[in-house]
């Protein structure tokens, strides 16, 4: 059976870059602080002539473009996003009429900060079912718009961004196995409340009640968990080790999450990516902007198995396995 394989990835990072020195004069921390708990230095902000759809049409244009494919020849467009320009319609709409992918059916996807691993599962069974089709799949924010700027638990932590992937399917390569899982009675440990979804006079008069809200010692425990859990179950399900696997792309939320994912799994330094300190928490465009980084870089080789993790609000998490 083929396999959701890459042809190209890209990405797009908002030009305007927010230092930790800046976070300084805005709420009570300290650049100290941020690194040693997050190993967050910076973040983006997008800005003017940034909308998320925006951004994600030129991360998109750019993984086209390293593709060698037309946006005509795409039959999918779908967007990972917990911050869509509008509710309806969707992020992935914007960006087919933006980037001219007339031929493409377009939505969008829910799975918070695991929006894109969730995506690539999916197109991974639409291509098992048509081998031959082509999907753009993207994970875009402007998670910028739905923090609250006054909350230095939450403010120092994200960022904007997106990256996007062209697949297909291949023989020999691509989505290996995934373990997927959810858990909706933990919603409260983070959440993002919408102005417009419920009745206005009951709800969300205050702006603040919007914003990004989150317990962040829970959320911290659960992510290195749950990331640990779903790679066992992936691992289980597939007969591999950890020792055959050349880098694991892990959501990028904080370096502490990820080095405590790292000892309880054994991933030596080398093998684990980060770029946090870059970008901060950019939900459901961390995984494809750290990928398109990775494909640039040129450090893979074809036949390298590479590991996916992620957690995010819902709760959402997952493993993905994939070979380069
Ligand atoms: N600057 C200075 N002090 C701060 C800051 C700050 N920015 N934020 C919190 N503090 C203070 C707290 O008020 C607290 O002070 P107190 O002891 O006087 O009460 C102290 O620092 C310790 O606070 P903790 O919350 O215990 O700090 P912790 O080490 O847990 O770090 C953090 C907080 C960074 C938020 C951590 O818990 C974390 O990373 N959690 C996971 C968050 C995450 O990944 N969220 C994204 C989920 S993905 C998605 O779906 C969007």
């Amino acid at each position: 059976m083929k396999k959701a394989a890459l042809l190209g990835t890209g990405s797009c990072l908002p030009k305007r870059i927010l230092t930790n020195g800046e976070l300084e004069q805005l709420v009570e921390t300290s650049d100290e602080w941020i690194t040693s708990r997050t190993g967050i230095k910076t973040r983006r902000i997008a800005g003017q002539g940034e909308e998320n759809y925006q951004l994600a049409a030129r991360a998109a244009q750019n993984a086209l473009r390293m593709a060698g494919v037309d946006a005509g020849e795409i039959d999918l467009v779908l967007v990972a996003t917990i911050t869509p320009h509008m509710i309806m319609p969707s992020c992935a709409c914007f960006v087919q009429a933006e980037i001219g992918a007339e031929n493409a059916f377009a939505y969008d996807l829910n799975a918070a900060c695991s929006g894109f691993l969730f995506g690539l599962d999916m197109a991974d069974k639409y291509i098992a079912a048509r081998p031959d089709m082509k999907i753009l799949l993207i994970g875009s924010e402007t998670l910028s718009a739905r923090v609250n700027w006054e909350d230095r638990n939450t403010c120092i932590l994200f960022g904007d961004g997106a990256g996007a992937v062209v697949l297909t399917g291949s023989e020999d390569r691509g989505v290996i196995a995934s373990s997927l899982f959810s858990d909706g009675r933990l919603w409260k440990l983070l959440y993002m409340d919408s102005p417009r979804s419920r009745n206005p006079d009951l709800h969300c008069a205050d702006r603040k009640g919007c914003y990004l809200q989150m317990t962040g010692r829970d959320v911290f425990k659960f992510a290195v968990r749950s990331m640990e859990e779903a790679v066992r179950d992936l691992f289980e399900k597939t007969g591999r080790h950890i020792e055959d696997i050349a880098l694991v792309i892990p959501h990028q939320a904080n370096i502490r999450i990820l080095n405590k994912l790292a000892e309880r799994l054994s991933i030596a330094p080398e093998k684990l990516f980060v770029n946090v300190d870059k970008y901060g928490n950019t939900s459901a465009a961390s995984i494809p902007i750290a990928l398109d980084e990775v494909n640039r870089s040129g450090r893979l080789s074809p036949g390298d198995m590479v590991l996916f993790c992620s957690f995010g609000g819902g709760f959402t998490w997952g493993a993905l396995l994939m070979q380069w």
